[in-house]
């Protein structure tokens, strides 16, 4: 025990000292805590946020489940909104959508009332409005409706005054489920891959936030840009960072997550990497992304 002690000691106080050695986080500003947050002491109504790129496997869902989770640890009341038909959000939150009410059936009008969709998960205060394959028949179904890009804004209504927080796990594409959860929202947030092509593509995304700005949703705001799946020891990703820095700013949030196979064992365990291994320094992470959008004012 004594020995156990003894080494986590030497290991902290030689953290300290690379901490020490370069002041600076991994997007060459200077380290800062984020105070844990006080408590809210009243709820809602909710800021709205959508995790977005049309780039697949960039970390949406991964982000939307652990910071979501985070969230709900510093007692935030959450909502997130699978909007993809992989359904991969809910299958990560270790929610069943075989003969369950989804979202798809709160944008055709067949089911009018959200609490007849919203599933509760183990953790207390996240909710859920589940997505399956049926989702894929949105856009075909919709594409003839009035208003048919505000569909998800006006669903999202009923519900926002129950939540701190909602945030929306867009699918990999441009297409109108995206547009109407781009409507929908006063944030997004872009995570992004730190690998060669991260930046293709994005100019495109800027575009359409713009776009649905001008013509949607005045409101919307850019709230961060999320370096994900970033390796420290390889320079390839130092750089890719580096030149997603140059191009983005103070836009680009402190917070980096790294690139670690505990996210794809919590997604088979249907856990958060928050509970699947709170210690885990990919945990910490997100428990710091949730800090930092607090302190941001991104959300409450
Ligand atoms: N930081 C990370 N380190 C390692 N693997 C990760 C990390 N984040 C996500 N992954 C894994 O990468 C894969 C893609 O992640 P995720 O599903 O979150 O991306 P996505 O952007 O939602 O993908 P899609 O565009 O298909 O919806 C998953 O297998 C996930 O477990
Ligand atoms: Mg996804």
């Amino acid at each position: 025990m004594a020995g156990t002690k003894h080494t986590s000691a030497v290991q902290d106080s030689a953290r300290k000292t690379a901490a020490e050695l370069n002041p600076n986080g991994p997007t060459g500003r200077p380290r800062r805590e984020f105070a844990v947050p006080p408590t809210l002491a009243q709820h809602g109504p909710a800021r709205i946020i959508s995790l977005c790129n049309q780039k697949g496997g960039v970390g949406k869902t991964t982000t939307t489940i652990s910071l979501s989770a985070a969230l709900a640890e510093y007692g935030r009341r959450v909502l997130v909104v699978d909007f993809d038909p992989q359904g991969a959000l809910s299958a990560g939150l270790g929610i069943s959508t075989h003969d369950s009410n989804t979202v798809y059936d709160l944008l055709l009008g067949t089911v009018k009332d959200p609490a007849e969709v919203i599933q509760h998960t183990a953790i207390e205060g996240l909710d859920v409005l589940p997505a399956n394959i049926d989702l894929s028949a949105a856009e075909v179904h919709l594409v003839n409706e009035v208003a048919r890009e505000t569909i998800l804004a006006r669903v999202l209504r009923k519900v926002s005054d129950d939540y701190d927080v909602i945030l929306i796990d867009c699918q990999p594409s441009l297409g109108l489920l995206t547009v109407n959860a781009l409507t929908a929202s006063h944030g997004v947030l872009i995570p992004l891959e730190c690998e060669f092509f991260a930046l293709r593509g994005v100019a495109l995304l800027i575009e359409t936030i713009d776009k649905v700005r001008d013509r949607l949703n005045p409101a919307i705001e850019l709230d961060g840009i999320l370096a994900t799946m970033y390796d420290s020891r390889t320079l390839h990703s130092r750089e890719v960072l580096e030149r997603v820095v140059d191009a983005f700013g103070e836009k680009v949030l402190e917070t980096v997550i790294g690139r670690t196979v505990k996210f794809p064992d919590a997604s088979v365990a249907g856990t958060p990497i928050t509970e699947f291994a709170p210690e885990h320094a990919a945990a910490k992470a997100y428990r710091q992304l949730a800090r930092e959008l607090i302190s941001r004012g991104a959300i409450a």
